[in-house]
């Protein structure tokens, strides 16, 4: 089975990215199944109907998220209710909040478990509550879950050390911890040594040469202390993929390999 994972969807530059590279890679990687963080799909913050229902029009079968996800408050209840069984938010927020988070799909007859945890090293929570340990959610998620079960992990988390601290201790128990959230891609995409596919961050899809999916002149406007003019996710003609291809053996839910790519796109 064939996995394709693409990094934080940034605005619509990065849902145009979306849907003018997915056809060609489905092909070229003959892919099974398509998961994409969609945190910051709307307009750079947030999931909205809208945004949400463009992702699965390109192609996409599932979608994580992060510390993003309740940055639309007025339409979170009804996303989840149309969407949940395909859109998930970090399982590690402390309190009630809408979604679950993790979820399952059918692929060929196979079920593949995609799950979300949030960390806690330098992250904003962009809401009230509190996040739990990532580490001890795994073990209690695990708790439920078949030695064979194909998991897929989206780890949204911003330290390397906390990045790389969370797929050794999923190693040999999940097929894969993909990291998400810096928008930034890692070159250590690689197995680790019980069989885990891992890479610290898988990267974003925004706009190419911008600062995370920002507009890079007036994210340099705030680092000068100054309050910045002109719009902050503004639209590009060039966009970056960040993805990752991973392949699974069926049957044991163990990976067999994960590579991982840096596509530049005309949107
Ligand atoms: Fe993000
Ligand atoms: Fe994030």
């Amino acid at each position: 089975m064939k996995i394709l994972f693409f990094g934080d969807i940034v605005g619509r530059t990065g849902r145009i990215a979306i849907t003018k590279v997915l056809p060609r890679l489905k092909k070229k990687y003959k892919i099974d199944l398509v998961v994409a963080n969609g945190e910051n799909a709307a307009h750079g913050t947030g999931l909205t109907l809208k945004t949400a229902q463009s992702i699965y029009d390109a192609g996409v079968d599932f979608i994580t998220s992060g510390n993003h996800i309740f940055r639309r408050p007025e339409q979170i209840d009804e996303l989840f209710a149309k969407f949940g069984e395909k859109l998930i938010r970090p399982m590690n927020f402390e309190g009630e909040y809408s979604g679950e988070g993790w979820g399952k799909i059918v692929v060929h007859g196979k079920e593949v478990i995609i799950a979300n945890f949030h960390s806690q090293v330098f992250m904003e929570t962009q809401f009230q509550g509190l996040i739990a340990s990532p580490f001890k959610a795994l073990d209690n998620f695990l708790q439920d879950q078949e030695k064979s079960a194909i998991i897929i992990v989206d780890f949204h988390s911003e330290a390397t050390s906390e990045k790389r601290g969370f797929g050794f201790y999923a190693d040999g128990r999940v097929t894969a911890v993909i990291g998400t959230h810096t928008h930034v891609q890692t070159a250590d995409a690689q197995v680790l040594p019980k069989g885990t596919a891992y890479i610290s961050d898988v990267g974003m899809c925004g706009s190419a040469n911008s600062i995370l999916g920002v507009d890079k002149d007036r994210a340099i406007q705030n680092f000068l202390g100054q309050k910045g003019s002109g719009e902050y996710y503004k639209e590009t003609e060039e966009a970056e993929a960040g993805f990752v291809v991973l392949e699974v053996d069926g049957k044991t839910g163990k990976v067999k390999s994960i590579k991982s790519f840096l596509e530049i796109v005309k949107v």
